[in-house]
């Protein structure tokens, strides 16, 4: 018997303000056929001044806990992956673990910026497995608009924010491939890369977070390399193939970056979700936003095969297997 991490339950939350690229010709010299020809993206949320990391991610948490017929009561550990935190400290895991009442227990954030919530679910993963943690909430939360340049046409008109949340619980498992859960993750950085995709500020130089900065044609680049490499070096440690995956949900960046990982793995486009063009890129919130799209659209079924892989700025990257 071995003990898997299985998604029990999924859940999300949307600003209820939609920017469209239209909008965004308003603010700054770009097209809506430049937009959508280059990254894909159509429309992206934008929080108003409540709509924080903490607020957002609580609500899909949420929505988790009504999928899973629970309560807050019933948590055990918080994981939050975010890079735009309401506060320096204390992290959005324990705003959450305040806001829905649960427990004492494990709270912290994970910051590996878009690779984020595939940290997240690896970590909590580790902790599962080795009995630290039974019953845990993983979440991706992020207000990326707080971070942008509005400026800045290369950035402002990729990102969007969002949470996304899911209940990772403790099963019993056979150990075999039919058994629910994560079959294995991966995570890399490599930190020669940092200057490709950085803020230009933060707590201990400017004491502002400061606005993204990004390389968009090296960070293209590495993104198609190394996002395939893991996507191997996942399905290897699990000794699964490509033919066995139901659905790649990648991280929402460019539907470029997206479709070029799909092709190297020989997953036809049919087998990825995708919600860039209604999201942008929400960072550590677009696989679980996508996933629990993919849930409750009743794409994704119980016992589906399903692949993560996310790169984002360190540059980190990763990749997840697991069965739903
Ligand atoms: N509207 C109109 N024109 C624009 C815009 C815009 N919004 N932005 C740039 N341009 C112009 C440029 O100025 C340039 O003009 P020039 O040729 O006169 O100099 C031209 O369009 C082409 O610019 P490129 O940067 O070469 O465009 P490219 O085809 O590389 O697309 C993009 C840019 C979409 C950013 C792409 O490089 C990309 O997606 N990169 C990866 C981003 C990514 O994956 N990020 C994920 C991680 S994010 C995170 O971790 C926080």
């Amino acid at each position: 018997m071995v003990t898997r991490a299985v998604i029990t339950a999924t859940g999300s939350y949307l600003p209820e303000k939609v920017m469209s690229n239209v909008d965004l010709e308003k603010i700054v010299d770009t097209s809506d056929e430049w937009i959508v020809q280059r990254s894909g993206i159509r429309n992206r949320h934008i929080a108003n001044d409540t709509e924080t990391a903490g607020f957002m991610g609580t609500k899909a948490c949420e929505k988790v806990l009504e999928m899973a017929g629970l309560t807050g009561a019933d948590i055990d550990d918080i994981i939050v992956a975010t890079t735009t935190a309401d506060k320096t400290f204390p992290s959005v895991a324990v705003q959450i673990q305040n806001n829905i009442s649960a427990p004492v227990g494990v709270a912290f954030d994970v910051q590996a910026v878009c690779s984020g919530f595939v940290y997240a679910l690896g970590v909590a993963d580790s902790m599962i497995q080795t009995g630290q943690l039974k019953r845990v909430l993983v979440v991706g939360t992020e207000r990326m608009s707080s971070i942008l340049n509005w400026e800045d046409r290369t950035t402002c008109v990729l990102f969007g924010d969002g949470a996304g949340a899911v209940l990772l619980e403790a099963q019993e498992g056979t150990g075999d491939k039919s058994d629910r859960g994560i079959h294995a993750s991966v995570m890399k950085a490599n930190g020669a890369y940092q200057d490709i995709l950085y803020t230009d500020g933060g707590v201990s130089t400017t004491q502002l977070s400061g606005h993204i900065v990004m390389h968009g044609k090296e960070v293209f680049k590495k993104a198609v390399g190394y996002l395939s490499e893991v996507v191997e070096d996942v399905l290897v440690k699990c000794d699964l193939e490509q033919d066995d995956i139901d659905w790649l949900i990648p991280h929402q960046a460019n539907i470029r970056i997206i479709e070029t990982a799909a092709k190297k793995l020989g997953v036809s486009m049919d087998k990825v979700v995708v919600t860039l063009d209604n999201h942008g890129n929400t960072s550590a919130a677009s696989i679980p936003l996508a996933l629990d799209y993919a849930n409750r659209s009743g794409k994704v079924k119980k016992n589906d095969v399903v692949l993560f892989e996310a790169l984002g700025g360190g540059i980190t990257w990763g990749a997840v297997v697991l069965r739903f």
